[in-house]
């Protein structure tokens, strides 16, 4: 059986979070197998401060990390399953996503293509609900496997269990901290339906016929190399805020001002892009300190390089202030910190 753990004491974590913070962690663990992450429990029982990491992409260290930082290094992706539809593929939590995402294009398979380029790893796929141009990892996950750190129980949950919604799920809530991702299963579609609606995706693809799930991931990396940063160029983790959602009263008062406001309806709602507030506050761009918000995307901010992170919270702060202020709108950062 494979227990395969490594463990590091006063590891320095800048290579394991994108936006660059030059921290140490008091111990650093990755194991390659759900045995491995067993050994690790054993190991961590009277550990109090422990904090599970994917690829770093979305968080934010405020300091040195005085504790232990977990990391699956679990591979593999298999398919589990396959009817003349669907196939069910299972995928190790550390996995790179975009890999998993290149595996399921080069076969053809359709449901991640939208998800293409995401930074970050597959278990933190499960955590976060990852989302980007119309799809979200809740509409193709079909099972979450974990482990209790408390007992080193093994759970199989549903998707619905994992009581999904935007970039959130139950284990960013009552579960935080609790359990450890070992594998995802995914539904994959043989005969994929193409989402080309959002944002302009249709103009970059052209006018061109029989489109393929190549095709749409090829257009979602142009989008996105055009407007996000090279986190191994500019320190950053992706979008710093989430977008807000207004009730109807407030989105028609602010809509009222700004004819041209891009806008979605939801269910309890109308969302509001951050990064639209961000720029008509005169963001976009700008820095403090060597913390900036990004000049092609406001929604992000970046680490111009050596960034603390009291100049990326200043920046974030300044920021919030000044959409309260001028929209009445609270947003909130979506990058954990730490
Ligand atoms: N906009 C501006 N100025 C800006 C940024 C955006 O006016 O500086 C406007 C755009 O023109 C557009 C609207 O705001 O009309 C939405 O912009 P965009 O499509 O770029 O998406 P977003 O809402 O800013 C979200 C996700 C991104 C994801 C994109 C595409 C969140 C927090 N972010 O951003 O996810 O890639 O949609 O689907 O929901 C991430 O989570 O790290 C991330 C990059």
């Amino acid at each position: 059986m494979n227990i395969s753990l490594k463990k590091v004491m006063n590891c320095n974590m800048l290579k394991y979070n994108t936006f660059g913070m030059n921290v140490t962690a008091r111990c650093f663990m990755e194991y390659g197998s759900e045995a491995g992450l067993l050994k690790a429990i054993e190991q961590i029982k009277d550990e109090s401060n422990v904090l599970h990491i994917g690829g770093g992409s979305n968080l934010l260290f405020k300091g040195d990390f005085d504790g232990v930082v977990l990391h699956s290094a679990i591979k593999g992706i298999k398919a589990e399953e396959e009817n003349d539809d669907d196939v069910l593929v299972r995928v190790g939590s550390g996995e790179v996503w975009d890999d998993f995402v290149e595996y399921c294009v080069e076969r053809g398979w359709g449901g991640v293509e939208n998800l293409s380029l995401i930074p970050g790893e597959v278990g933190a796929s499960a955590v976060q609900n990852i989302g980007a141009y119309g799809v979200e990892a809740k509409d193709v996950i079909a099972l979450v496997e974990g482990i209790e750190l408390k007992s080193g129980q093994k759970r199989v949950f549903g998707t619905l269990e994992c009581d999904y919604s935007y970039r959130q799920s139950i284990f960013k809530n009552s579960l935080k901290g609790k359990y450890a991702i070992t594998f995802v299963t995914y539904r994959l579609k043989k005969h994929p339906v193409l989402k080309t609606e959002y944002g302009n995706i249709k103009a970059v693809l052209g006018a061109r016929e029989n489109l393929t799930v190549r095709d749409v991931r090829q257009a979602i990396i142009d989008i996105r190399n055009a407007k996000l940063p090279d986190p191994k160029v500019l320190g950053n983790a992706g979008s710093f805020f989430m977008n807000p959602v207004v009730d109807k009263e407030k989105f028609f008062e602010i809509q009222k001002d700004y004819p041209s406001m891009p806008y979605y309806e939801v269910e309890n709602g109308v969302k509001i892009p951050a990064g639209w507030m961000i720029e008509q506050c005169g963001w976009k761009g700008k820095s403090l300190g060597r913390a900036a918000v990004h000049d092609k995307q406001a929604l992000v901010l970046v680490n111009l390089g050596g960034a603390t992170s009291d100049e990326i919270v200043a920046l974030s702060d300044a920021v919030c202030k000044s959409v309260a202020d001028k929209f009445g709108v609270s947003i909130h950062p979506e990058v954990n910190f730490i």
